[in-house]
């Protein structure tokens, strides 16, 4: 029989009247069965949350580490089990997975860690009118509330343990919803939570389609803060219902390597391909489009290719490089952009083949900036050279995207790297390495449509925590 997995919710697993399937994308093997979550369901999963708020809060630091603590020594105790659970539900390579769900223990405890440092600041008056020298204040952190985390199908896990974590140790309480594929995993990392026993209230779960409950888990005024990671439309209208409240979006992107004459072309050949095709080009931060001098695109675009073609594809059980995609529209999708860049004139230097959902790897050369390819987000495994005549026509071309999360350049001169990153509009931007988000200390931001607000465990515990200042006189 299949597993009925339940949301977790006040100390108690639930199960709701309604049911999601859910299969494996590479197999369609039927993995088990998530609940659809009622909007009355969600009602009380909020009332319990914000119920279990003052004592949580209430706790130090280090009593929310120790349960941090434990929660990543049981993930990493389990991180090959989960691992599969999650290899299979996403059509995720199984060492990747695994991966993940020991990155994830990372974070939680680099998090916890994080959270005993916190501290807060005295600042003295007498810097304004004279009268105000006797003025003293106290500025402590304090939690926002209640956290409404949301986590994509390509990290279900990691994306999810990275707000959680910062959340929880901030003195904040959680509900958590997973996406509809991706939710056995989710629901699998809360066994985590409650296994080490978490208080009751404190850790939830809601399942359901984003598509049905989406907007009445935003909406609800329970909800303090909303932390979000997904696709850009969702997160533009996420931003619109919460009005008021703050909130953190990391959305699309369409990063660019940006390749000069002088670069090391095996070294950029190399990240360009893990960054391009790294779990099928379903993250984020995959490199998505070249854009490469002239001068140096033949041999870089050769070099690229061999590595292409080594690639392997197939079953992410058995660790291909190249996986199914996770559903039939985003293969559809990507098939779209292929059509279009190759009705367009850009030359393929690789076979366009797709079986099912699964699209072999391709590399195309010549997409110009007529091609939707130079600007749209494949989420798949298509990368695209644009060929540029000077450094000013990269910075441009990468500019004029609706997206800003990251890029990289490849060169030798570090002075001119310095000064093209000053010129990007993006949160980050590497140098002689792949676009990517960790480590995950290190602040995680998109520019433009790629979101709102600072990742990163320090980032995200500060964005998550609010001032509070007390102000005294002293004679
Ligand atoms: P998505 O379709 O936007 O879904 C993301 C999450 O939002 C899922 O949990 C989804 O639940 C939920 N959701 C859907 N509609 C909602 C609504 N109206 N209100 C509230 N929640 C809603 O994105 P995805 O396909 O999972 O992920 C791919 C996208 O995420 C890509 O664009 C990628 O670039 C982006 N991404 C960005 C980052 C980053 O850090 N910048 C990281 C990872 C992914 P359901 O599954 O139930 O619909
Ligand atoms: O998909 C978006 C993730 O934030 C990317 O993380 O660069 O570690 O794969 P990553």
């Amino acid at each position: 029989m299949m597993t009925q997995y339940k949301n977790y919710v006040n100390g108690e697993w639930k199960t709701s009247a309604n049911e999601i399937k859910i299969y494996a994308p590479a197999s369609g093997e039927e993995l088990g069965s998530v609940p659809a979550m009622t909007p009355e369901e969600v009602d009380h999963v909020y009332a319990s949350a914000r119920a279990a708020l003052p004592a949580w809060r209430a706790l130090s630091y280090v009593e929310r580490a120790a349960y941090l603590h434990k929660v990543a020594d049981i993930l990493v105790r389990d991180a090959e089990k989960i691992g599969l659970v999650l290899a299979k539900e996403v059509a995720k390579g199984y060492k990747s997975a695994v991966s993940e769900v020991v990155r994830t223990a990372d974070i939680i405890r680099y998090a916890a860690e994080e959270g005993v440092r916190l501290s807060g600041e005295v600042l003295e008056g007498g810097s304004f009118e004279a009268a105000s020298k006797k003025k003293i204040a106290v500025v402590r952190r304090e939690p926002v509330g209640l956290v409404l985390a949301i986590s994509p199908f390509n990290y279900p896990i990691n994306l999810a343990g990275s707000k959680i974590a910062p959340a929880l140790i901030g003195g904040n309480v959680v509900a958590f919803k997973p996406p509809t594929q991706g939710s056995i995993s989710g629901l699998v990392l809360a066994e985590a939570f409650v296994e080490a026993g978490i208080p009751a209230g404190v850790f939830n779960t809601i399942t359901g389609k984003g598509s049905v409950i989406g907007d009445y888990i935003v909406e609800h005024p329970a909800v303090n803060f909303i932390n979000f990671t997904g696709s850009t439309p969702v997160g533009e209208r996420i931003g619109r219902l919460a009005g008021m409240r703050p909130i953190m979006l990391e959305l699309g992107g369409k990063d660019s390597a940006i390749v000069l004459e002088d670069a090391d072309l095996a070294l950029a050949a190399k990240n360009i391909v893990a960054g391009a095709f790294g779990y099928s080009g379903q993250r984020c931060t995959a490199v998505k489009r070249v854009l490469v001098m002239e001068s140096v695109a033949d041999e870089l675009a050769e070099l690229v290719r061999e590595q292409v073609l080594k690639l392997t594809i197939g079953d992410p059980l058995e660790d291909a490089d190249i996986t199914p995609l996770i559903d039939t529209a985003a293969a559809d999708f990507v098939e779209g952009l292929v059509k279009d860049a190759a009705d367009k004139g850009a030359t393929a230097l690789t076979d366009i083949k797709r079986d099912g959902n699964l699209i072999c790897p391709i590399l195309f050369d010549k997409v110009t900036t007529d091609m939707r390819l130079a600007w749209e987000e494949p989420f798949g495994p298509v990368l695209p050279f644009l060929r540029v005549k000077s450094i000013e026509e990269a910075i441009e071309i990468s500019n004029q995207s609706e997206y800003g999360l990251q890029a990289s350049i490849f060169t030798r001169n570090y002075p001119r790297a310095f000064s093209i990153a000053e010129k990007l509009e993006v949160g980050t931007v590497h140098i002689n390495n792949k676009t990517q988000r960790g480590t995950d200390n290190f602040p995680f931001l998109g520019a433009k449509k790629s979101g709102a607000g600072v990742q990163g465990v320090k980032y995200s515990i500060e964005a998550m925590t609010t001032l509070k200042s007390v102000v005294f006189d002293i004679e």
